[in-house]
């Protein structure tokens, strides 16, 4: 699928998904190109129809994007749960895994997660699959000792590969961590992996996103879809 009609059915799908916030929810904001949209129109929403929610962020970009835009952002810290999360994905399966984390966000996009009553991810139909795994599968990592996790997963045959920026540095996460993408392939046993990668010392978090969603929206040629 080439960029441009990935970003027209990102779009329209972002649109969709953004019908699901209403008047004084508590709303998780995710990460990524999918969801930069979504803040768009949510900030338009804001501005021209006075619609009122109080956003929680997954990363600082998202933050700052919707402050600019007039959405009210606080911390999670400072809300007891949240209404409502809406995240992209890289990929999905039919019983709703999926890997996140090519924005390098994943560890904050859990947190907030896990504390969600509801979760929706808004995707384009190129990322529907049926087994995750090419995608890079994003782990979130200590700095401190970190060349040794990577031998870890070396020795393990995971590929790891260090993350770096388009400057060529070692990209940093909001928590100041390190990402090293992971090249499986095909994750054939999601929940042993994640429950390989969460044990490994050094290891914050994985991006594998096992379970935990309620929705897709799908944005498609034929007009975007909902997936329950
Ligand atoms: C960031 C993420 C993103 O949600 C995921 O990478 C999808 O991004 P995009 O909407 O740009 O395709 O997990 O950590």
């Amino acid at each position: 699928m080439n960029e441009e009609l990935q970003n027209k059915l990102k779009k329209a799908a972002a649109v969709r998904v953004a019908d699901y916030v209403k008047d004084g929810m508590i709303v998780g904001l995710g990460s990524g190109s999918t969801v930069r949209m979504l803040v768009d129109e949510l900030g338009r929403r804001v501005q021209e129809e006075g619609l009122q929610f109080t956003a929680v962020a997954t990363s600082i970009l998202t933050a700052t994007q919707a402050k600019k835009l007039g959405i009210k952002v606080v911390d999670l810290d400072s809300v007891d749960s949240i209404d409502l999360t809406i995240d992209g994905a890289d990929q999905v399966d039919s019983n709703f895994n999926g890997i996140k984390g090519g924005g390098g966000n994943l560890l904050w996009e859990k947190i907030v997660a896990i504390n969600s009553k509801k979760i929706v991810w808004v995707v384009d139909e190129s990322k529907i699959v049926d087994t995750i795994g090419a995608f890079p599968l994003a782990v979130d990592v200590i700095p401190f000792g970190s060349q040794h996790v990577l031998a870890k997963f070396n020795q393990a045959g995971f590929e790891p590969v260090i993350r770096k920026d388009q400057a060529g540095h070692v990209f940093k996460t909001d928590s100041n961590n390190i990402i090293l993408d992971l090249h499986l392939h095909k994750i054939t046993q999601p929940v042993e992996l994640a429950d390989e990668l969460i044990k490994t010392v050094g290891v914050v978090e994985h991006g594998l996103f096992l379970n935990m969603v309620s929705e897709v929206v799908v944005g498609k040629e034929s007009g975007p879809e909902v997936l329950v």
